[in-house]
C-alpha cells in the first residue's frame, strides 16, 4: 500500500528519494513526505497532503545536499490524509524519523506505555518514533531499538527509521506478511524500497527482507539480522526487469500503455513455455510438480482478490477441462476465516500480480499449515508469495504501473491455461491432439489480442456516448461470466460509475429490475453453444428499453439490427476467448474514465498493492 524509499550513499539523496517516490506513487497517493540528514543532529523534514507533486512543490529550492534520507507516499489507514498524518513521523524531540507500511494493531496500548509527550498525529506510526527515541536515550543503538519495536508492536508491517545522531544509517524491519522491503545494492550507495520499481534506475542487484528480518544499511555496508540479532546471510539477486518498461512512452496514461502492451505481454508470458514438437507446456520453476504429485491431487483451490480472482475463475474452468481435477475459486480474504477443509492432496494456486497482497498471503499460510502443495502465479520476482509457494509461475510482463490491472490479468489467465495443460499431461487426462490444438491456439493469441486492439477508435467513440451514464450492467455466460465481473470492476475502479457484473442467467433473478433506458448493458455474446441463451437475455434487456453494447464473434451479424452498438472480436479458439473479450471492456472503462476527467492511473481510494486486511 504505502510506498517507502530510503537512500544512503555519495549522491544527493533528496532527488533520488523523490524520484523513487514518483515510481511508487501508484501504491498510495494521499500524502507524501521526506526526511533527510541535515547537518549535525538535525533532520530536514517536509510533508504535503495530496499527490507527490504537492511535496515536490513544497521542497523546491529548499532540499539540503544530504546524502541519506527516507521518503514515503501514504495510503491512509489510521488518520485522514493530512500533513500531520503524513510520514515520516518523528518523536517529540525530532531525534528519530520513521516511515511505515502496514498496520500496528496495538498502537493505542503502545502509546500509553511509551509515549514521550503529546502525539501530533492520528497515525499508528508515530508511537514507533517515540519508542525508538526512548530506546536510543536508554543507550540502545538504532538496530537494537528496531528489534525491540518489532518485539512489542503487533501486526504485519515494514518500517525504515533514521536517527539524527547516526547520519547515513538506515535501519529497516519487516514484520509479518504486510509489504516487503527490497534492498538495492549499489557501489558506495544502497537503497531501500517497498517495491522494486523505485530501485530500477539505480541498480538491479537486490535482496529481499523476509518476515522477521532487519537490514542495517550504510553507504558501504549492509548487515542483516533476525529478531534475536543473529546475523543472516543473504544472496544478492539480479533482477530481470528492463528499466524502460516502467516509462509511459507516447501514451497518455500507464493504463492505456499497458492495455496496448497486451499482445507482447501474452507473448512474454508463454515464450519458452508453450513448446511445439511435441506440443507441450513446461515451466521453469515447477520441478516439484511431478507425475506422482499431479496424479495424487484430488482437488485444486485457486485463491486471489479482485482482478486476480477473476483470472482464477477462468483458470478453474481450464483445470477442470484439461486436468480433470475438481477445482474451486475462493476469495483469499474469505478463505482462511471459513476454516476450509484442506489436505496434502489439495493443490492451492494463488494468483496475485504483486505477490504481496496480505489476504492472499494469509490464505497461503492457511494452506501451508494444512500441508497443501502450492503454486503462485505472480508478476514480481522475489515477492513474498514466491517464497511461500513450492513453485512459482512468473507472469513476466514487466512492471504494471496503472493501479487497475490489465496486462497482468491476461498473463494470469493464459498461464493458468498453461498450468492446466501441464497438469493434464502429467495426469494423462489430456488428449495429445487437444494439447497440440491448445498450444497452437495460445501461440496465435498475441496476434488475436492485437486484432482486438484495432477496435480502440470504435470503442472510444462508443465511450463518448455512454460517459454520462451512472450505471452499467455486464453480462456473460461460461468463460464470459468472470469477464463480465472484470468489466464491471474496471468500470467502477477507473470511472467511478456504478457497475454490476452477472452471469447472464442470473439476470432475471433480480438485476432485471434495474433495467431501464438509463442502465446500459454490455453483453459478451460470442457464437458459442450458449449464444442463443445470451441472445434471449439481450432481448429481455431490450424489451425493458435498456441499451445494449454487444461483443460478438467475427462474421456474426444476427444482432446488428437490434442492439445499439456492436463490437466485433477476432477469431479465437473458444477456450482462449477471455483473453480477447476482456480487452474491449478495459478500453471502454479507460475511455469513459478519460472522458469524465477521472484520474485513470491513480483512482481515488485505491492502491496497487493491498497490504492491509
Ligand atoms: C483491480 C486490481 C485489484 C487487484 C487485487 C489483487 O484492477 O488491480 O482488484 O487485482 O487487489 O492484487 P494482486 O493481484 O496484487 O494480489
Amino acid at each position: 500500500m504505502c510506498g517507502i524509499v530510503g537512500y544512503t550513499g555519495h549522491r544527493p539523496a533528496g532527488p533520488i528519494i523523490l524520484e523513487g517516490l514518483r515510481r511508487l506513487e501508484y501504491r498510495g497517493y494521499d500524502s507524501a513526505g521526506i526526511a533527510l540528514f541535515n547537518g549535525p543532529e538535525e533532520f530536514y523534514v517536509a510533508h504535503a497532503t495530496g499527490k507527490l507533486d504537492a511535496l515536490v512543490q513544497r521542497v523546491e529550492g529548499s532540499l539540503p545536499p544530504a546524502i541519506a534520507g527516507i521518503g514515503h507516499t501514504r495510503w491512509a489507514t489510521h488518520g485522514e490524509p493530512s500533513d500531520r498524518n503524513a510520514h515520516p513521523q518523528l518523536d517529540p524531540d525530532g531525534r528519530v524519523a520513521v516511515v511505515h507500511n502496514g498496520i500496528i494493531e496495538n498502537y493505542e496500548e503502545l502509546r500509553r506505555r511509551y509515549g514521550r509527550g503529546p502525539f501530533r498525529s492520528d497515525t499508528d506510526t508515530e508511537v514507533i518514533a517515540h519508542i525508538l527515541a526512548g530506546d536510543l536515550e536508554a543507550g540502545m543503538d538504532l538496530l537494537e531499538a528496531m528489534r525491540h519495536v518489532a518485539s512489542e508492536a503487533q501486526g504485519a508491517y515494514s518500517l525504515v527509521a533514521i536517527a539524527s545522531d547516526d547520519p547515513g544509517r538506515l535501519v529497516a524491519a519487516r514484520v509479518g506478511n504486510a509489504g516487503g522491503i527490497v534492498v538495492g545494492v549499489g557501489e558506495g550507495e544502497h537503497l531501500l524500497a517497498s517495491d522494486l520499481n523505485a530501485l530500477l534506475p539505480h541498480t538491479r542487484n537486490v535482496t529481499f527482507l523476509e518476515p522477521g528480518e532487519f537490514a542495517d544499511v550504510r553507504a558501504d555496508t549492509i548487515a542483516y539480522v533476525d529478531i534475536e540479532g543473529h546475523p543472516i546471510a543473504k544472496t544478492v539477486e539480479v533482477l530481470p526487469y528492463d528499466p524502460v518498461a516502467a516509462v509511459k512512452g507516447p501514451y497518455k496514461h500507464f493504463m492505456l500503455k499497458e492495455i496496448f502492451e497486451q499482445p507482447d505481454s501474452a507473448l512474454d508470458a508463454i515464450r519458452g513455455r508453450y513448446l511445439t514438437r511435441p506440443a507441450r507446456v513446461e515451466f521453469e520453476d515447477l520441478a516439484f510438480l511431478d507425475e506422482a504429485l499431479a496424479k495424487s491431487l484430488t482437488r485444486v483451490v485457486l485463491v486471489g482478490m479482485g482482478t486476480s480472482m477473476h483470472a482464477a475463475m477462468v483458470g478453474r474452468f481450464y483445470i477442470e477441462r484439461f486436468a480433470r481435477i475438481p477445482a474451486e475459486v475462493d476469495n483469499s480474504a474469505e478463505f482462511r476465516y471459513r476454516r476450509p477443509v484442506l489436505d496434502e492432496h489439495t493443490l492451492v494456486v494463488s494468483v496475485t500480480q504483486s505477490g504481496e497482497t496480505v489476504d492472499t498471503l494469509a490464505a497461503m499460510d492457511e494452506a501451508r499449515r494444512a500441508g497443501c502443495p502450492q503454486i503462485t502465479l505472480c508478476n514480481t520476482p522475489g515477492a513474498q508469495t514466491t517464497r511461500v509457494a513450492d513453485g512459482t509461475i512468473l507472469l513476466r510482463v514487466g512492471p504494471e504501473i496503472a493501479v487497475a490491472s490489465t496486462k497482468t490479468m491476461i498473463a494470469s489467465m493464459l498461464l493458468l491455461h498453461g498450468l492446466a495443460l501441464r497438469l493434464g499431461r502429467l495426469r494423462g487426462t489430456l488428449d495429445p491432439e487437444e494439447e497440440a490444438a491448445q498450444v497452437e491456439a495460445a501461440l496465435h493469441l498475441p496476434a488475436a489480442i492485437g486484432e482486438m486492439l484495432k477496435s480502440a477508435p470504435l470503442i472510444e467513440e462508443i465511450a463518448s456516448r455512454y460517459a454520462s451514464n451512472e450505471d452499467f450492467l455486464y453480462l456473460g455466460r461460461g468463460l464470459g461470466d468472470p469477464i463480465a465481473l472484470e468489466g464491471a470492476l474496471k468500470m467502477k475502479e477507473v470511472s467511478y460509475i456504478h457497475a454490476e457484473g452477472y452471469a447472464a442467467g442470473e439476470m432475471k433473478h433480480g438485476p432485471i429490475a434495474l433495467i431501464d433506458e438509463r442502465m446500459p448493458t454490455l453483453a459478451i455474446a460470442p457464437r458459442d453453444e450458449v449464444f442463443d441463451k445470451m441472445r434471449s437475455n439481450i432481448e429481455q434487456v431490450l424489451a425493458r428499453h435498456g441499451k445494449v453494447i454487444a461483443l460478438v464473434s467475427q462474421g456474426d451479424h444476427s444482432l446488428d439490427d437490434i442492439v445499439e452498438d456492436i463490437i466485433t472480436m477476432p477469431e479465437v479458439t473458444p477456450y482462449l476467448e477471455p483473453m480477447v473479450t476482456v480487452v474491449p471492456l478495459q478500453l471502454l472503462s479507460y475511455y469513459i474514465a478519460t472522458e469524465r476527467g477521472a484520474d485513470v492511473d491513480q483512482p481515488r481510494n485505491l492502491a496497487k498493492t493491498v497490504t492491509v486486511e
